[in-house]
């Protein structure tokens, strides 16, 4: 039997096949193709979702599969039953998990114990499902994400982990603006680290944020005290190149990482960023399935 293919990080899987995926995210965005009936997948949520969690099980449904949605309090994980013995027992009952942890060390636990293949749908470290719905949606506005230049203006968290992983594996350039209380050790040739968001923004065709404050973080006023100067709007919006998108993974704060005249103005793609969850995942739980 070959390998189970799980997807935990865009870092651990080959360019080309995260490539494919995007190209038949495309593809079932404009026909669907019932190509999983009988499967079923179960999603595990430690934290609060709405995209994850929608897109998945409708994502499931029109993919001819059934899906059990499971928050982990409500099951034996939550009295004190192993991660291990979750992923023993789901494992032959499902085909396929898809897992929304704290930490990451649970995620790669339940796949290292499962027999099934296992999605990462957020940890604290990564969220790469993200930032597959955000290459197709780049790429459908602005065609090929290869050597074009993206910016992130705000906290380092999960979803900019995935993007760095995602500059190295697409070959695009990121500019990365942020408090440097909050910018965490890491390196990589696409990379460029900037002293202010003005700069980071200059001349790019994307500009990214998140929340200043994630699920689990400690400390909201400190962080918002630090990201205070790291608000993307209009003004800085015009330092990008004319054509440039946005994009938020969304949920927004308005009035906190972007103003309302941003997210909701004509450059703002978060809303097709929003479905393309669906069509990514889609494709990424066929390829998971797909050996
Ligand atoms: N972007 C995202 O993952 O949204 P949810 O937290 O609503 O799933
Ligand atoms: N960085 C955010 C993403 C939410 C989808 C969080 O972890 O809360």
């Amino acid at each position: 039997m070959t390998k189970k293919r799980d997807f935990l990080d865009l870092d651990a899987i080959d360019a080309k096949t995260l490539c494919k995926i995007i190209d038949h995210a495309r593809d079932l965005k404009k026909k669907n193709k019932k190509l999983l009936e009988g499967k079923t997948l179960a999603q595990i949520f430690e934290k609060p979702s709405t995209r994850t969690r929608v897109s998945f099980e409708v994502g499931m449904q029109q993919l001819g599969g059934n899906v059990v949605t499971l928050n982990s309090n409500d099951m034996q994980l939550g009295r004190g039953e192993t991660i291990a013995d979750t992923a023993r027992v789901l494992s032959r009952f499902v085909d396929i998990i898809m897992l929304r942890a704290y930490s990451h060390n649970t995620l790669l636990e339940l796949a290292e114990h499962s027999t099934v293949p296992v999605i990462n749908g957020l940890t604290d470290h990564s969220h790469p499902c993200q930032i597959m719905a955000d290459i197709l949606t780049f790429e459908e506005r602005l065609g090929n994400i290869k050597g074009k230049k993206i910016a992130w203006v705000g906290d380092w968290n999960n979803v900019l982990v995935s993007w760095i992983h995602a500059a190295e594996k697409f070959a695009f350039d990121l500019h990365i603006a942020c408090p440097k209380e909050l910018v965490q050790a890491t390196s990589g040739k696409h990379l460029k680290f900037c002293e202010s968001p003005a700069e980071c923004v200059k001349d790019v065709d994307c500009v990214v944020t998140d929340t200043w404050t994630s699920m689990g973080d400690k400390n909201p006023d400190l962080r918002r005290n630090l990201l205070v100067n790291y608000q993307v709007d209009e003004k800085l919006m015009a330092l990008a190149k004319k054509d440039a998108i946005f994009l938020h993974c969304l949920p927004a704060h308005r009035g906190e990482e972007v103003s309302a005249a941003v997210i909701d103005g004509k450059q703002s793609a978060v809303w097709d960023e929003a479905e393309n969850r669906l069509h990514a995942q889609k494709a990424i739980m066929v390829w998971c399935l797909d050996n």
